[in-house]
This record gives structure tokens, sequence and C-alpha cells, in this order.
């Protein structure tokens, strides 16, 4: 946190009422506060029956004997599927767009109701069991954001196989390792998808992926999006369209147990193994739901929703998927970036569909800002009601410029705090009850308990910074680690006694709001998106030049944090380097040889070939110095270093490079 953001939190006294309007159309009551106040079991039992439909009823509401491993609603059976598709169909409401996608391409969109996604699980299911998927095999997902991802997802789900979605910007490095920590019997992908104007192959990454011993896949569905040249595997490779119409056309869902795995999402941790977060069926249906309607405020009848999140991370599933679909939504699912063809494509999106809510980043709002107001002025933004942020602090200057330029100085925002571990909003204003204040997540959610502690896991003061934690168990929240249970343990519930550690820093202010202020582990935030160093680090010393490696996150005014990275060449590689003056093609290499290995997500911004890196007598790298150099700061205490020269050498590098 720089100390601009720090010392604009204490000057920070601006509130904003909601409108009479907003508020007497809201679906989030005071209400809410006082009955979860009053008996949170209760209040959770009450939200689950009136948001999922339960296939059996539910005997229990929580058993928290085992904790940390929680069961949520036991007894209840439930489909996902039948939740997010069939019953809207059922109800009467088929004709209703689900999914109003927008492609990249300007002149193409696809209107899908309920009753054609209806037609289109069913048909997926019946495509994914003919291969041999039933309840319990896991599913690999890597597909740009056409519609069929949601389907895919949905159909997983209408069976029993846990999903596991991975981000089409991953490398096949990244999507090898999270097949097989998954077991994956099957992948679903596509021939390729629109980046910038222009298709981008998505197959290619697959077949690599694939390309190793002891690989558990036994077939990919390929949907066609591109129509482009893609080798193919007889016998393992299906086109997805081609299945999909030699299926039957009606699929009997079967209900499921309401912790049967839904889906494993793999985040990043402080190690370089990423974990596969898991989360159970029933509790997870339900805080997305309840979520998307009291703090998002969808009104499935009227409202036209946005969330511009990617589906490969979990704002996708739970508030693209899972909460709004659940509800019976209707929803933009849009393809590409918001500068093709034109920087003002979000714009003419929200004016063009009408769009009430909106469900962005902050690195995207900071990049709107930099471009310009005159841009979404040309628009007719009038259709906004709510305005929602995640994924990473949002400064105050930002959501006064949200607000007013986008939101007409009239919609509420709501910036929401959470995390792919607690699988739905935790902390953030209810719209039609909390007064806003720009940069502040505020106060936990009806039915769920945070609190501000210090070292020792005390509260702290109003007015005082510490450890995010949540308090008591929630519905959605992870039920562990796929294989892991004891990292599981350890990551979470092992800082403080009893309660659940999130890995954020945060503050209170005086009025008791919450301010989530960023990670305080090896975690950074790159435009909303979790990246550790570690990852990073083994992906730079797996290269043949790199002896050691050190990457840091430094403030960035657009990404939030950016990635920098020190490196210490192996012996040959420095003289190589000097003869040939060689270094920027160096550097080049590398970045791009971090890109193959995870992804281009995880380019450093910056690498700084350096001849030390600082360290204490233990060994341990001290990555506070190197933030210090990475943001330009004068070096803090280097006492405890082994070498205190060590800082000398590297600053006097920086100021010669
Ligand atoms: O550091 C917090 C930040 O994003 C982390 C969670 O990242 P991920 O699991 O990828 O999920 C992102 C989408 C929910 C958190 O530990 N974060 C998320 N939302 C906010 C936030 N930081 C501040 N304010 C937020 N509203």
């Amino acid at each position: 946190m720089s100390s601009e953001g720090l010392s604009n939190l204490l000057h920070e006294e601006r509130t904003f009422e909601p409108s009479e309007e907003f508020v007497a159309q809201a679906n989030g009551t005071a209400e809410l506060f006082e009955r979860a106040e009053q008996d949170r079991e209760a209040f959770w039992a009450e939200q689950a029956r009136a948001y999922v439909q339960w296939e059996t009823d539910f005997e229990k509401v929580l058993d928290w004997s085992e904790a940390p491993f929680a069961k949520w609603f036991l007894g209840g059976r439930l489909n996902a599927c039948v939740n997010a598709v069939d019953r809207h169909v059922e109800a009467g409401h088929g004709d209703r767009v689900a999914i109003h996608w927008i492609g990249e391409p300007e002149d193409e969109t696809r209107d899908i109701t309920y009753a054609e996604l209806h037609g289109m699980v069913q048909r997926a299911a019946n495509a994914l069991a003919d291969l041999g998927v039933g309840e319990g095999d896991t599913v690999a997902i890597y597909l740009p954001m056409i519609p069929e991802a949601a389907v895919a997802m949905l159909a997983c789900a209408r069976l029993g196989a846990p999903h596991s979605v991975v981000f089409g910007g991953f490398s096949a490095e990244a999507l090898h390792s999270r097949i097989d920590d998954a077991g994956a019997k099957v992948v679903i992908t596509a021939d390729g998808g629109y980046r910038r104007g222009k298709p981008s192959a998505l197959k290619p990454a697959v077949d690599a992926a694939l390309d190793h011993d002891d690989n558990p896949v036994q077939h990919v569905l390929v949907v066609q999006r591109t129509g482009q040249e893609t080798d193919w595997t007889e016998g393992r490779d299906v086109w997805w369209h081609e299945a999909l119409e030699a299926a039957d056309e009606t699929h009997e869902a079967q209900a499921f147990d309401a912790e049967h795995p839904l889906f494993i999402l793999y985040t990043s941790g402080t190690t370089g193994k990423p974990k596969g977060i898991f989360h159970a069926t029933g509790g997870y249906l339900v805080q997305t739901a309840y979520t998307n309607a009291i703090v998002h405020d969808v009104h499935p009848e009227t409202d036209v929703y946005w969330c511009t999140a990617d589906i490969g991370w979990v704002t996708g599933h739970s508030y693209i998927v899972y909460g709004p679909m659940t509800l019976g939504a209707t929803q933009v699912m849009y393809e590409g970036t918001p500068d093709t063809p034109h920087q003002g494509r979000f714009w003419e999106i929200v004016q063009d569909a009408k769009v009430t809510i909106l469900y962005t980043a902050p690195t995207a709002i900071r990049t709107f800002m930099k471009w310009g107001e005159d841009i979404p002025a040309k628009y007719d933004l009038s259709s906004l009601k709510l305005l929602g942020s995640v994924g990473e602090p949002i400064n105050p200057e930002a959501w006064m410029w949200y607000r007013r330029v986008i939101g007409g100085d009239r919609t509420p925002i709501v910036d929401t705090w959470w995390q792919t571990e607690t699988g739905a909003i935790m902390i953030s204003p209810v719209p039609g009850v909390t007064p806003t204040r720009p940069g502040s997540a505020q106060h936990p959610i009806p039915g769920i308990s945070a609190l501000v502690v210090d070292d020792l896991g005390e509260p702290v003061e109003k007015g005082s910074g510490g450890y995010l934690v949540l308090t008591e168990p929630w519905p959605s929240m992870l039920r562990g680690i796929w294989g892991d249970p004891e990292r599981y343990v350890d990551t979470y519930w092992s800082r403080f006694k009893d309660v659940y550690f999130a890995g954020d820093g945060a503050k209170l202010d005086e009025d008791g709001n919450i301010w989530v202020l960023g990670r305080v582990d090896d975690v950074m935030n790159v435009s909303g998106h979790r990246m550790s160093t570690a990852e990073i680090e083994s992906a730079l010393v797996s290269h043949p030049k790199v002896a050691e490696a050190a990457v840091v996150g430094a403030t960035d005014d657009t990404t939030g944090q950016a990635i920098c990275a020190f490196v210490i060449l192996r012996e040959e590689a420095v003289s190589e380097a000097d003869d040939a003056g060689e270094g920027e093609d160096l550097v080049a290499e590398l970045r791009n040889h971090v890109a193959r290995e995870i992804g281009a997500i995880a380019k450093p911004r910056q690498i700084m070939v350096v001849p030390e890196l600082p360290k204490t007598r233990s060994g341990k790298i001290m990555r506070r110095l190197l933030k210090d150099v990475a943001e330009n700061r004068e070096v803090g205490d280097v006492t405890t270093l082994a070498d205190s020269s060590v800082m000398n050498l590297i600053s006097e590098g920086m100021t010669k490079g």
C-alpha cells in the first residue's frame, strides 16, 4: 500500500446514501442484518430455501464438528444445472434470454434463451456421458468466452462431474499441471478464440499439455469457434458440434448430495504449486445466488446484468454462471477486450444492450480513466442502476470517477471483497441499505462475520490496521484443497486460532468500515489476477541461463501491482551476454520463457539482472528490500542482511541500467 493510499484513507469522509428510488426496489434490506444477527443458521436455511430448489430438503444447516472441514445443508440433494436452467423453463420463463452473447468481431451476437440453454445442456451432458464421464469424474475446460464455456460447466454439473476450468490465457505447461493434479478424464476446448481482432489458436496448447506419459485424459471435445486449421488425434479428439448432434436431446438429471464437489479452480498461493480450491454444490449455489440478489440487486424479470470477468476465474464461475443463472437472470457475455475494435466498446455494449448492472475490476476502471471521459460520454449509459467492483482494492479516486462518469452520479457502487476460496461475496455494501464510502468494501454482508485482528489475533481498534479474518464458517466456503487436506489447514486455519486467515491486510476506519489493503503474503495481485511470487520464480529458474530469481509485486497505477523480477545469471550466461552485448535480448527471452511456462499474464513488467540477492543469514530472500528498489524508494533497514553491501551492488546496477 502506498503512503498516498493511506493518507487518502485517513481523510475519506465522503458517503453516498442510496436514492429513495433505489431503496424502494432493492432486494437487500436492513431486516436481513437483523435476521442473521438473531440466528445465523436459521437465516442461512431461509436463504437456502428461498434461492435454491432442493430435490430433497436438508435436515441440518451446518456441521462444524470437524472444523475446519465444514458440511452445509446436510441431507439436502440438488442438481446445480437444474437450478440454473431447467427450473426456469418449468416455471414458464423458457423464452427469457439467458445469455446475450456479444462476439469480439462486431457483427456477431447470439441470444440464447433459457429454453435453448436447456436443450444445449441436455445434449452436452449426454455427449459427455457418451465419452464415459459420470459422477465424480473431473473434466478440464479450456475455452474462450463463448456460450459453450457456460454450457460445458453446466453439463458437467448436471452429471455430478466436477469441472476444472483453466483460464484460456494459461500456457500448455500450466494446463498440463492442472489436468494432472485433478486427474481430468476429458478436456473441453476450442480450435481457437478471438483476441484483439485476430483468431488465436487454443487447441495446440491442449495437444502439448497432453503430450506426456501418464496423461489421464481419454478424450478432447473441441468447439469450433474460429474455423482455423487444427491438428487432430483420431480416436481421442471429438468435435463438440458433432458430439452434441449425435447425442440424445433429453437428459434426465439426477440430484446429488449438497456436499458433492461442484468444481475445482486452481489459484496461486505462497508456494510455486497452484492450489486446487474445491467447492461443494449446495452451499456454493446458495451463497452465489443470494449475493447476486442482495448485493448486485439482480431482478431477473427486469435487469440486464453484465459481469465482465472471464469464465476462467472465480468471478466468472460465481457471477456469470452459477449466481445469475440460479436466479434466472438475463446477462451479457462479451468475448473480447475493452479496446477492440475501439476504446468505447464497453459503453457501446451498455448502451445497446441496455445494461442495468455492471460488475468489473478496478484495473479496467483505471484504464478507462486513462483513456479519458470523453469516450464514455459518447454513449447513453442511463440504463445503469448499479455498479460493482471486484478483484483488488479500488482507490477512492477511481471509485469517484466510476460513480460520476459511468454511473451519472446516480448509481450505488458495491465494492465487493471475496476470494476463490470464499466462493462468493463476503464483504460489501448492501446497496439499498449501506451509505457507501469510496474505496471501502465496508461491512460483512448479512450472515457473514469478519474482523480485522492484530498479530496476536485480537480485534484492532477503529482507526488501526491488521489482518482480515473470517470468524464463522459460511455456506460457499472452500471445502479444501484438492488432494491436500493438510495444506488447507496450514494455509488458512493455522495463522490464528479457530478463524480463517484470508491473507489480506485491512484497516478499520473511525466508523468501523473495513478497507482491504491487499495481500500480506507472497501473493501478488496484478489486474485483479492472483500470481504467486514463488510460481514465477520457479518459472524463471527453469531457464538454463538463470541461477536464482526473486520476484516482487511493485505498486502500479493501472494494474494495482506489477511483476518485477531480479535474476542472477549462471556464470556462463553472464560472460556470453557481456561479450555479445545481449542484455536486452536476454530479458526478452526470459519474459517469453515465463509466458511459455505460465501464460502471458505472468510476464514480468521488468526483469533486472543483478549480481546478488539480499538474503538473511538463514538464507531467506528479503523481498521487502527488493520491493523498495522496484518502487524506486530508499532502501529500508538492511541490518538483518548476511551481507549488507549487497543492496549497494543492486542499487548501483539499477542506476547504471
Ligand atoms: O487480495 C484480495 C483481492 O483479491 C484476492 C482474491 O483473489 P481471487 O481469489 O483471484 O479472487 C478475485 C475475485 C474475487 C483477495 O485476497 N480482492 C478481491 N476483491 C477485493 C480485493 N481486494 C480489495 N478489495 C476488493 N474488493
